[in-house]
């Protein structure tokens, strides 16, 4: 932390008070006073709203809970506190797209008492206003209750004054968040995930999520009429939303407000309201690349289960660990290397792996000593299958045997509908296991790159070993299915990356997919694949294709020169769903690196370099598609160039339909 101010100074406005009613109105303005907050209490509800500068975004909404067997809380009160805070702080990330993140915000808290009935229940209402949106959460402290607390509903409303475009995919669905961004209106949403992305008719680009969310539901939004949203808490398979002993502190409820689509990105707001870091070593916790005995599985090349074509057997691991060396990629992941997989292991069954038994011509040790002896590093894999109890009952065996062999990195699946084939992956049970199982491998020395995820909302600012997630449609969905779109990759940085990082495991320069289930490629262009890397935030990045196919072509220099750890990102020109380019300074040297890419349509971008150190010549690596190739012509094709560049210049960077460009600056 390099510098924190904490005053306890009037930031807030009395706007009225009227004394019949009690009623009263309290404004909270961010630190540079862009964006304001209402708290009123009328007729003892409680209610907020939210200005831009002077457009209104949110008209008076509702707050609260109901209870099960017990009186909801949000009526009938009376403010009989108000605290306010103002907070001025840098702190610095383990890792990240950028190093130090600024936090400055002013807090309202508002607390709230029943005025009759038995108990005279107390609410606190914390409000923040940042400068690139805000943000609030409800903490309701043990009042001396006997019964245990049941949340059946939250009140949280968003009741937007304006209509707008929003990208969203559905909430409450088997295959969790793995959907394509659908664009509509406002008006006519269902019930959709977080984060929410919305272009406002007003001309602010608004994102609803969540942040630090535990021991709590996921909130989904579902639209009760109009433009008005309301949090939808994802229930237990009971019914209830959220079960809690004596008391609770929600998760905060955010909303991210800028005037350009790419300061959604670099909004660091659900950063800044999670707890910090709370493990002291880090010695352990490094970015990287990594390949993978993975896409083999997923393209039918290999199989994941014990059969003349398995993916993980010692002899294949040493060819991979070999290739590593040779690329100089310091990291492999092995999936299927356990026992317990079988042809059917997808399907929605309490299927049973095992967490220490290797599959028979697999040898663990063996294969971690190959690995040490050459300087790579094995990623551990826990598939699931969404079997809860299996896994709990395995998981210290299973993370005290990676920690025996010297992994500290583990990827953790949880194919399935429901886990336990019960519960939603985003219920309250969902979210303790995932907080759980991500402490538990801190105690273990082991980072976790999450796949079939909870949400993110931040958590890995308080512990850095949360490295990845997918929690969205990845690289896989293009083996083997009808495939990601060219806008999916222009769409998900605006919307699923403003929860945090996404393992999508780019990286497949075969984009034709030659060696795999016919008829499916990869719906890019193989310049794009190497934008990817640069675009789609992740500290650890797959190289995912077979490493025969990288073996002496040129544009893989890029996939070995990209960083994972950045000093600083920027978004030089955005449009959701269309386009956008980004880049970052590369953490440990002067090096930066450019991606810029687009959905299905070319287009000629001119790039001014400003960014750039000024006074300082640069060779700039460009990598990008040959003329008139797109995402189904040419698409392997990689075109090659170099130049000698200066902050005062400008370059020109076309793109092919489904394409991209990717540029490495180094200085002369
Ligand atoms: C789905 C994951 O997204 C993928 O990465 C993994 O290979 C398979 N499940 C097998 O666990």
């Amino acid at each position: 932390m390099i510098s924190k101010i904490v005053t306890a100074s009037l930031l807030i406005l009395l706007l009225s008070c009227n004394k019949k009613n009690n009623d009263q109105i309290v404004e909270l303005k961010s630190p540079k006073g862009v964006n304001a907050i209402k708290f009123e209490l009328i007729n003892g509800t409680p209610l907020y709203s939210v200005n831009h500068k002077e457009i209104t975004i949110i008209n008076p909404s509702t707050l609260g809970f109901v209870f099960k067997e017990q009186d909801s809380l949000s009526h009938n009160f009376e403010i009989v506190k108000i605290d306010t805070t103002s907070v001025d702080e840098t702190w610095e990330q383990v890792w990240g797209e950028k190093k130090f993140i600024k936090n400055s915000y002013r807090q309202l808290s508002a607390t709230l008492q029943e005025k009759t009935g038995q108990k005279k229940r107390k609410l606190e209402i914390q409000f923040r206003a940042f400068d690139d949106g805000i943000a609030f959460r409800y903490i309701f402290q043990d009042q001396g209750q006997k019964d245990s607390i049941q949340i059946m509903d939250e009140l949280t409303e968003f009741n937007l004054k304006d209509d707008g475009e929003a990208w969203w995919i559905p909430a409450y669905q088997d295959n969790r968040y793995e959907y394509l961004f659908t664009k509509s209106a406002v008006s006519v949403l269902d019930t959709v995930h977080t984060p929410l992305t919305i272009k406002s008719n007003n001309g602010l680009y608004l994102s609803f999520h969540e942040a630090n969310l535990k021991d709590f539901a996921s909130t989904t939004l579902a639209r009760t009429s109009g433009t008005q949203l309301k949090c939808d808490l994802v229930p237990w398979a009971d019914g209830v939303k959220v079960k809690v002993k004596n008391g609770f502190t929600s998760p905060w409820r955010t909303i991210q407000i800028a005037e350009t689509p790419g300061d959604l990105i670099t909004s660091y707001l659900i950063l800044n309201l999670n707890d910090p870091n709370k493990i002291e070593d880090i010695s352990w916790i490094k970015p990287h690349k990594y390949l993978g005995i993975w896409w083999g599985m997923h393209i039918g090349k290999y199989s994941f289960w014990e059969s003349p074509i398995q993916g993980a057997t010692t002899k294949n691991a040493f060819t991979y660990i070999d290739y590593c060396k040779k690329f100089g990629i310091d990291h492999l992941l092995i999936e299927g290397w356990n026992k317990g997989w079988t042809p059917a292991w997808y399907e929605n069954a309490m299927h049973m792996f095992s967490f220490t038994e290797e599959a028979d011509n697999f040898d663990l040790k063996k294969v971690t000593d190959y690995a040490k002896k050459n300087g790579v590093s094995i990623i551990g894999y826990h598939e699931t299958g969404s079997n809860i109890v299996n896994y709990l009952k395995q998981i210290d065996e299973g993370m005290a045997l990676y920690e025996s062999v010297g992994i500290h990195d583990v990827k953790i699946g949880q194919v399935g509908s429901r886990l336990n084939m019960k519960e939603w992956h985003h219920g309250q049970f969902g979210v303790n296991y995932y907080r759980f199982v991500l402490e538990n491998a801190a105690k273990y020395h082991l980072t976790v790159n999450f796949h079939e995820p909870i949400k993110d909302t931040g958590e890995r600012r308080t512990y850095p070993n949360m490295m990845s997630r997918e929690g969205a449609r990845g690289m896989e969905y293009d083996a083997w299915s009808e495939g990601n779109p060219p806008n999916h990759t222009a769409t998900i940085p605006f919307t699923r990356m403003l929860a945090g990082p996404m393992d999508f495991t780019p990286g497949v320069l075969d984009v034709e997919i030659k060696q795999g289930y016919e008829g499916r490629d990869v719906h890019t262009t193989a310049a794009k694949q190497l934008a990817l890397y640069v675009v789609l935030y992740s500290p650890i990045q797959m190289l995912a294709d077979l490493p025969e196919n990288y073996e002496g072509n040129p544009a893989f220099k890029f996939l070995q020169d990209v960083p994972v750890d950045w000093e600083d990102t920027r978004i030089l020109n955005a449009e959701i769903g269309e386009f956008i380019t980004t880049v970052r300074k590369d953490r440990h040297s002067s090096d930066w690196y450019l991606g810029s890419l687009t959905n299905e349509k070319s287009r000629t971008f001119d790039i001014p370099l400003s960014f750039l150190e000024p006074g300082v010549s640069y060779n700039a690596e460009i990598y990008g598609d040959p003329e008139g190739t797109t995402w189904n012509k040419n698409a392997s094709k990689v075109a090659i160039s170099s130049k000698v560049v200066s902050s005062k210049d400008s370059l020109k960077l076309a793109l092919g339909e489904g394409g991209g460009v990717a540029i490495r600056f180094t200085r002369k």
